[in-house]
């Protein structure tokens, strides 16, 4: 695997034939990232990756600064995924100057459940991904369904703004007992960590029931989220919506999916499960 510090140099490496697949990511590397890189490795003749901790997205007094940084050990399970190259550019390679003209995504889609607890996240995520995508000009991108809300605005950005990139969204990798895979997890303490699977379960309780034929979603969240405070949990939202643009279920029949964010001592966790 090549690595490449400056956007010149990505641009020289990238094969100009054969279909590139691009996963973009902050680094500290779980499985979850794998998965997409070997998915990508099946999609595309070259693969390439990214790593960097993108400040835009990160609220004031969000854990930005603390956001862990592994640089070794991602080059390491990146080369064995099967990446032909990772390009981890610095703060000055990515930002030059000041952002300023940035992807304002529909407030109807980043200004819900994930943006009205982070306000400019989705602003941030869809500038620096455009940012990437016309660094790397992949024909196929790749995310993890677990940042769901992410993956409906970015399917929206390359809709809208008619870039040449198929996005594919593959499913959350967890672990053996539910939790998703995240970066985040490692901040959780021991006790923590052995409660964070209930997350998970109460969306999954959720789903089960919707599938079952419940209709009073209202219910069903006000009970969910009742067992994650009895439990020590402060949870920002657990909601059933519909897939297509999370937007409160109207018709039956719609595909929908529940999706939460939940904090656990100081660490927020996010979740959804498909219905
Ligand atoms: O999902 C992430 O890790 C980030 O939001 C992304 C897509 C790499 C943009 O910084």
């Amino acid at each position: 695997m090549r690595i490449h510090a400056s956007v010149a140099a990505l641009r020289e490496a990238r094969a100009p034939v054969g279909r590139v697949a691009f996963v973009p990511t902050m680094g500290n590397l779980h499985d979850g990232h794998i998965a997409l890189v070997r998915a990508a490795c099946q999609h595309a003749d070259t693969v390439i990756a990214s790593v960097f901790v993108n400040r835009l997205q990160f609220g004031q007094g969000e854990d930005f600064d603390k956001y862990p940084r592994t640089f070794e050990a991602d080059c390491e399970k990146l080369a064995a995924a099967g990446a032909d190259h990772l390009f981890a550019p610095d703060e000055a390679q990515m930002y030059p100057q000041p952002q300023r003209y940035c992807v304002e995504p529909d407030p109807e889609h980043a200004s819900i459940l994930e943006g009205a607890f982070r306000p400019g996240h989705f602003r941030g995520v869809a500038t620096v991904v455009l940012k990437l995508f016309n660094i790397v000009r992949p024909d196929i991108a790749i995310f993890g369904k677990k940042d769901y809300q992410q993956v409906m605005v970015l399917k929206n950005m390359v809709r809208e703004l008619a870039l040449p990139i198929e996005i594919i969204a593959l499913d959350t990798i967890r672990a053996a007992d539910g939790l998703a895979q995240s970066s985040r997890n490692g901040y959780l303490s021991a006790e923590e960590r052995a409660e964070a699977p209930r997350l998970y379960q109460q969306l999954s309780a959720v789903a089960e029931a919707v599938r079952n034929g419940a209709h009073d979603f209202t219910r069903l969240e006000t009970v969910a989220l009742a067992e994650l405070e009895r439990h020590g949990w402060k949870p920002d939202y657990l909601t059933v919506r519909r897939r297509a643009d999370l937007q409160t279920p109207k018709e039956p029949g719609e595909p929908l999916v529940t999706l939460a964010a939940a904090r656990l001592g100081t660490t927020r966790l996010i979740d959804n499960v498909e219905i």
